[in-house]
């Protein structure tokens, strides 16, 4: 049994499929996706969880149709006017983690702006990943090393990578009931505990995260060691990583 997360990180999958099992257009569950995500930010604030990582849109998702892409785009703008306010009131900081060069010059100048007006919010981390992978992310870690003829160390490329201001995540949830990784934390999810739900993601709401963090606090998470070792360390040093 442990405490926390501190971190909880999250594959929110399954907003396609909630707006077809309404005869909606798929635009239409990932705006009911951004409700969700709401909900579970205020959810996530409340159980003193610090950092919450969310995956909103991968790098392979741009080789979804283009009304979608075009409609993603469109509502990252949306929600960004949309939430700031309410964000900043609740002590929410916003970072968003990704290669932003392909987004228009707006979407960047608007992330920036989010970013900079929530910079002194303590309560949450909110990192919204958009345009976001693993496999980009170790690869720029590593490009920047190279660029300044820096060793490659563990250490260097972790703190050259774009999750860099948070530690590791202790729980990955992955609604939907897919269980994979889809080019997520890659590297950050080392030794996170991973959870796998079958909700979609629109319809995950706070008692599915209850559900989540109390499967989460029986594991016993023992980082390479024996169940033995773990079970004689004094209790704060199992969050010692
Ligand atoms: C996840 O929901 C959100 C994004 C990838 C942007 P999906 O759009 O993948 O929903 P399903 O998997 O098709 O139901
Ligand atoms: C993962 O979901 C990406 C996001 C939730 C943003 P996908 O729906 O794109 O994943 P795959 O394609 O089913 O693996
Ligand atoms: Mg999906």
């Amino acid at each position: 049994m442990s405490g926390g997360p501190h971190h909880i990180a999250v594959v929110m999958d399954g907003n396609g499929r909630w707006a077809t099992k309404r005869f909606l257009p798929r635009i239409a569950g990932h705006h009911q996706g951004v409700k969700s995500l709401r909900r579970c930010v205020k959810a996530c604030a409340d159980r003193d969880v610090k950092v919450l990582t969310v995956f909103a849109f991968s790098s392979e998702n741009w080789n979804r149709p283009k009304d979608e892409v075009s409609g993603l785009m469109d509502l990252l703008a949306l929600a960004l006017s949309r939430e700031v306010p309410d964000l900043l009131a609740d002590g929410v900081r916003l970072c968003f983690v990704g290669d932003r060069n392909s987004l228009s010059v707006k979407v960047q100048a608007g992330l920036q702006e989010a970013e900079r007006m929530t910079s002194a919010n303590t309560r949450l981390t909110l990192n919204v990943c958009f345009n976001y992978g693993g496999r980009w992310d170790i690869t720029q870690a590593a490009a920047q090393l190279a660029a300044r003829g820096e060793l490659i160390t563990e250490l260097s490329l972790d703190r050259a990578m774009a999750m860099a201001h948070v530690p590791d995540p202790d729980l990955m949830i992955r609604t939907g009931g897919e269980q994979r990784i889809s080019n997520f934390l890659l590297w950050q999810a080392a030794y996170t505990e991973l959870f796998f739900s079958d909700k979609l993601w629109p319809e995950f709401d706070e008692q599915a995260l209850d559900e989540a963090i109390t499967t989460y606090r029986q594991r016993e998470r023992r980082f390479g060691k024996t169940s033995a070792q773990v079970d004689a360390a004094t209790p704060g040093d199992s969050f010692v990583t």
